[in-house]
């Protein structure tokens, strides 16, 4: 048996070997701006800018053909390129999307066939927000075991499809932009690096609280039926704020306790981007500097599970994010849903 480690020191000495290797993100061509939003409902510059911090948000073109399944593919094609390798070299797709195109195919199997990857296995994972951080803990999971040498995990989300774009819809249509972002994972026989730690928790009694509609009985709330909202973000966003804002503290904590180290030792945190406010207060609360805890929401507003990946590959092109860095990603989001993801890089 090996001696405990000494108090405060990290507590992984041997990690799986399994590596991020490249990274990849897509977004809509078209930007829409608050200034354009004024035009089509009821709302301010300043209301959207003061609650949320976003600015503009990318928002896809049906008829340019930009799909969940469209940037998705792009993304990971761009993240195959940044890692040096070809489609034939992965052997497992994971997609986390809660808006595929199609109930069926999954985007991932539609990824497979545009890349031309061959037979490798190939599935969607509905986790909403937190899809992309599931993603990389589940790939992971099969890459550690053996099973599997290479995986591409995307999260990919074109929501702006479930928002009203009037004033009946403000309340969520102003949050929500469109994306895609993808890394490569691969086991490699270097056990420097690896997960460290990871979270993956539910809480279904929440899901009242952010949820699409299909059809009457969907509304958690009788009274609360609106046909109007059939296919329709319904958002509590009271709730959810004080959700997000008191959970993502806790998840903070959970994952840096189980790899036995502070706040000041990761070098990145990665984050949903849901509230430039939200982030905002988990910087103070740790005490985080701007260049540890990035937000990008200004120009993307909130893009699911499209947020975390697309922040990541943002990030690695430019050069901050580095081999023998620690890097935690953060998700959390309809479900309610909320996990975790530490990587030593
Ligand atoms: N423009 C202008 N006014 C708006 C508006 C909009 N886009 N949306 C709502 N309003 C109005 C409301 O109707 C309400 O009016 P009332 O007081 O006359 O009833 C008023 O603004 C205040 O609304 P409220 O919901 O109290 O605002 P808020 O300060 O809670 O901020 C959110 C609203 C949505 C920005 C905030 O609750 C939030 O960020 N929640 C988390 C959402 C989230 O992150 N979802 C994704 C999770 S992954």
């Amino acid at each position: 048996m090996s001696a405990p480690a000494p108090a405060g020191s990290p507590r992984h000495t041997q990690l799986s070997g399994v590596c991020i290797v490249g990274t990849g993100s897509a977004v809509p061509r078209r930007t829409v701006s608050n200034a354009d939003l004024e035009k089509l409902m009821d709302t301010s510059d300043e209301w959207i800018v003061q609650r949320t911090g976003i600015h503009e948000r990318h928002i896809r073109d049906d008829e340019a053909g930009e799909t969940t399944a469209s940037m998705a593919t792009d993304s990971v094609r761009l993240a195959l390129e940044s890692a040096g390798l070809a489609p034939a070299d992965l052997d497992m797709i994971i997609c986390g999307t809660m808006t595929p195109d199609m109930p069926t195919p999954s985007v991932a199997c539609i990824v497979a066939d545009r890349l031309a990857t061959g037979q490798i296995a190939a599935m969607d994972l509905n986790a909403a927000c937190s899809g992309f951080v599931y993603g990389m803990n589940v790939a992971h999971a099969f890459l550690a075991s053996g099973q599997y040498r290479c995986a591409a995990v995307i999260g990919a989300d074109t929501v702006t499809r479930h928002c009203d774009f009037s004033t009946l819809g403000r309340a969520e249509a102003v949050l929500f932009g469109d994306g895609a972002g993808a890394c490569i994972l691969r086991a490699t026989d270097d056990t420097t690096k690896g997960l460290i730690a990871q979270a993956m928790h539910s809480d279904g009694g929440g899901a009242k609280h952010l949820f699409i509609p299909s059809c009457r009985g969907d509304f958690y709330d009788a009274a609360a039926y609106d046909e109007r909202r059939i296919g329709r973000i319904v958002m509590n966003g009271t709730a959810v704020f004080k959700f997000a804002v008191s959970t993502f503290p806790k998840l903070i904590e959970q994952t840096l306790e189980q790899a036995g180290i502070g706040p000041e030792q990761v070098d990145h945190y990665i984050c949903h981007q849901s509230n430039a406010r939200i982030l905002g207060a988990a910087r103070e609360r740790f005490g985080l500097p701007e260049e540890k805890l990035h937000v990008n929401i200004a120009s993307y507003g909130n893009t699911v599970g499209a947020s975390v990946p697309l922040i990541l590959d943002q990030q690695a092109r430019a050069g901050r994010v580095k081999p023998g860095q620690k890097v935690m990603f953060l998700a959390f989001g309809a479900g309610l849903t909320w996990a975790s993801s530490l990587w030593q890089m």
